[in-house]
């Protein structure tokens, strides 16, 4: 019997045509029983992402979702506020049939792949952020550009990262039964920012290419690590940063498989086996990580 496998990937970044053939290529090579796991970051135009699910979604057996920063932004589009089109990218992935829901695969062996949805804490939201403070000028809210393509609701009065993780409440209450593998866009844990535990005093002052860009800022929050705790995931996947990482943290693995910008391959910030999505499990052998 031809076992089911769960294939993962984040920061598609699909805008670049290379990008888009390189998972569409992939899709195509015959998934029929496997689950492809895109953990946010795929484009910010709902057309795009609906050409990329018409060719994927056929391809395999389950594809799940969850909208990274970039799926958020208004600028080219009608949308008032970036909830409505959160609600839009809802309705598209429903349409479809992408999973946005805690779903079971497997036969004679079985996981759970359990999405959360997330944004990030700033250090003006205390004890969430994974903030971490930088050495030089912090010109981060004149670079990052969420911060001029988002736009959200007068009417929310909670941080909009507190807003997502409770959209995740109903389903953390399911009766899970087998391992779980959760995947979020953004980032759970402070640690998994640095690739080693010097970097953040040694590495930062000596390499960093924007010193004037606090990537912690906008990095993620520990809501998701509260969720992923509550859950008892033995697996979570995560993207956002386009630093690939395979980190084990008090029980659980932390995967990190971008395949980002065609630059950042070049320049070996993303590394060439992120040129495909990655298989973290099989219906023979359980975790392959
Ligand atoms: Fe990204
Ligand atoms: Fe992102």
């Amino acid at each position: 019997m031809v076992p089911s496998r769960v294939w993962v990937i984040s920061d598609v970044h699909i805008d670049y045509q290379e990008n888009f053939n390189i998972l569409t290529d992939f899709a195509r090579r015959g998934h029929r029983l496997d689950a492809l796991i895109i953990a946010g970051d795929v484009t910010d135009k709902l057309d795009r992402l609906q050409q990329l699910f018409e060719v994927v979604v056929p391809c395999f057996h389950r594809v799940l979702f969850v909208p990274g920063n970039h799926e958020l932004w208004i600028r080219r589009s009608d949308f008032s506020d970036s909830l409505q089109k959160f609600q839009a990218i809802q309705e598209l992935c429903h349409y479809h049939g992408v999973q946005t829901e805690p779903v079971k695969i497997g036969q004679y062996r079985q996981v759970w792949l359990v999405p959360l949805y997330s944004w990030y804490d700033d250090q003006q939201h205390g004890e969430h952020s994974l903030f971490v403070k930088k050495n030089a000028e912090d010109r981060t809210d004149q670079m990052w550009g969420d911060f001029f393509h988002t736009r959200w609701p007068d009417t929310l009065d909670v941080p909009i990262a507190e807003h997502f993780a409770r959209l995740n409440e109903p389903f953390l209450a399911w009766n899970f039964d087998a391992p779980i593998i959760s995947f979020s866009h953004f980032l759970p844990r402070q640690e998994l920012i640095f690739n080693r535990h010097y970097e953040q005093e040694e590495l930062v002052k000596m390499f960093d290419p924007y010193p004037e860009f606090n990537f912690t800022r906008v990095a993620g929050s520990t809501r998701i690590l509260r969720q992923i705790e509550r859950l008892g995931s033995q697996v979570h996947v995560y993207g956002h940063q386009h630093r690939n990482r395979l980190r084990l943290l008090e029980g659980v693995t932390y995967v990190s498989h971008c395949l980002g910008y065609p630059k950042e391959r070049m320049l070996g910030y993303v590394h060439a086996d992120a040129m495909t999505p990655r298989c973290i499990w099989r219906e023979d052998t359980g975790f392959c990580l």
